[in-house]
Formats: structure tokens, sequence, C-alpha cells
């Protein structure tokens, strides 16, 4: 180990299938304090109905082992499912806490899906995290790195020798995430994962989707800063800011909006609450419509 460090965590992924996302509780086995990382609301947009069964899964293992909950943290407001994190605190009393630039993604977000009832300071959340800034979980610390690229508000969990990525980068056989999100941005996020790996080479990341790749067919979310160095396929070392930017702006070009993106923002920006209720009771989501031509189409 190259610099001196705290106690390490004890970590449990919890994968989810339907949105290919991977959660984490992390621990300090001395305290047993711990905190959820990007816990999953399950979501049935065909039906408009929600379950808990994920982050249920999430809270019994919480439970045998006998760790109090006290974070429960987002790496930036997810674009392809909905957050746990209000279930979460609602049985723990746990903490939300994101990234303070998530004010910038409300302030995109809310005329877009006219959240009249947002406001864009961030304060529906219980902490803002700041770049630098290092909190504990019992006798662990966790320091926060600003990661911007993917949304304007990521942020990356580093604990010991671990790091929770978020969507910065994706196993070195996948690469990386896309960028092209509004706020997002191709080559703060090439500096956002130049800034990762230049972390120590045995630093362990942990990704927060895998989507298996060519030539695997098993899914994955672990490896390491060296491996990212050594074999990330759109970020090795060698790879140039601008060798980058055109490969992940054609590719993105490519790419379909999420299943669940309209859903997801407008339900994570504000804390992972639901819209609320309209005057019968009922909560709605809202689908904005680009209607191209509108007269022509005789609405
Ligand atoms: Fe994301």
């Amino acid at each position: 180990m190259t610099e001196a460090r705290g106690p390490e965590p004890v970590i449990q992924a919890f994968f989810d299938e339907p949105t290919n996302t991977v959660s984490y509780i992390v621990a300090d086995p001395e305290t047993k304090q711990a905190a959820f990382i990007d816990p999953v609301l399950d979501y049935d947009h065909n039906g408009g109905s929600v379950d808990t069964r994920s982050v249920e899964a999430m809270l019994t293992a919480a439970d045998e082992a006998g760790y109090t909950v006290v974070w429960t943290l987002e790496t930036h407001a997810h674009a392809d499912h909905l957050s746990g994190s209000p279930y979460v605190k609602a049985k723990t009393g746990a903490k939300i806490g994101i990234g303070e630039h998530i004010k910038e993604v409300q302030k995109i977000f809310r005329p877009v899906f006219n959240a009249t009832d947002l406001r864009t300071d961030g304060s529906d959340f219980d902490h803002l995290f700041v770049d630098g800034e290092t909190f504990r979980i019992g006798d662990l610390t966790v320091e926060v790195l600003y990661t911007p690229g993917h949304t304007p508000a990521d942020i990356c969990y580093r604990i010991g020798g671990h790091v929770f990525v978020g969507d910065t980068l994706f196993m070195p056989d996948f690469g990386t995430a896309r960028a092209d999100f509004p706020g997002g941005d191709v080559r703060t996020l090439y500096h956002s994962i130049r800034k990762l790996l230049a972390l120590p080479p045995e630093t362990v990341l942990h990704l927060c989707h895998d989507y298996k790749a060519p030539g695997r067919d098993v899914y994955a979310w672990e490896t390491t800063v060296g491996e990212q160095r050594e074999r990330n396929v759109h970020v090795k070392e060698g790879v140039s800011e601008e060798e980058f930017t055109a490969m992940r702006t054609a590719r993105d070009a490519t790419l379909a909006a999420p299943r669940l993106l309209l859903p997801s923002i407008q339900v994570n920006i504000r804390a992972g609450k639901f819209p609320p209720a309209e005057a019968n009771g009922v909560r709605y989501l809202t689908i904005p419509v680009k209607l191209k031509g509108g007269a022509e189409l005789g609405v």
C-alpha cells in the first residue's frame, strides 16, 4: 500500500437485473454502522406500480448482520432506476446523501417536467456532499470525489482501498458511461476518469452497472484501477482526450433513451419521492411529449 489508510469496509453487493444496477451495503465491522449505496426501488412502468423487494433484500441483509444503517448514499440522479433511498430512510432513519451539484440537475429538469413543487436547492436531500469532503460510517472514513461528466453531479465514495464509482466507469471490457444526458459532458467525464485512474493501482473499484460485454456471459462489477488503466476499452492508458471524445460522442449518438429515463429522473431529483398527489389524491408521473409538427398530427 502506498499510503496510510483507516479500517476497510465490509461490502455486500446486490444486483438488480431488470435495471442492470448494482447496489451496495458498506459497513464498519467494528461498530456495525453501515451505509447503503444506490439502492433500487423496483418499478413496473407498464402498470405504474412499485415494489420494494430489492431494497427489502438489502434491509434484511443489514438486519441479519446486525447493522445500523446511518446513510443511504446516491452517486448521482440515476436515469435508469428509481431510488430506494426514501424507503431506506423510512425504515432505518438513515440520511440521504448526494453530491451538491444535484442542484444543477434539479434546475435542468424542473422545467422539463414542469415540477413546480420542486425546490432546486437540494433541500429534499438530507446532505449535499462537496468535493473532498470526508465523513464517517462508524470508524470508517469516507472521502467524496467529485467526478462529473456522465451528469453534472456525479460523486464517488472512497472508503479505504475501495471506491464506489457510480457510472463513471464500467468494467474494462465494456468501457464507460454515456455523457449525452442534459448537463453531461464528454470531456469532463474524461478528466473525472483520469482523476480516478490516478489512484493507487490496487484500489478496488465497485461499479453501479454491468451489462456483460462481448465474449463475457456473466455479470461483473468489481475491478481495479490497475486493470482499468491497462485494459479499459475506452480509456486505457494512452487514450487521449480527443480520441475519447470522438469515440464517446459517436457512440452516444447511437444510444436510445434508457427505458426508465423519464420516470427515474423526475423521481430521483426529488430525492426519490414521487410528485405530489393531484386533486384526486393520485400521484402521477409526467411524460413530456415531443410533438414535432403537432398541428399536422391533428393534436
Ligand atoms: Fe447513471
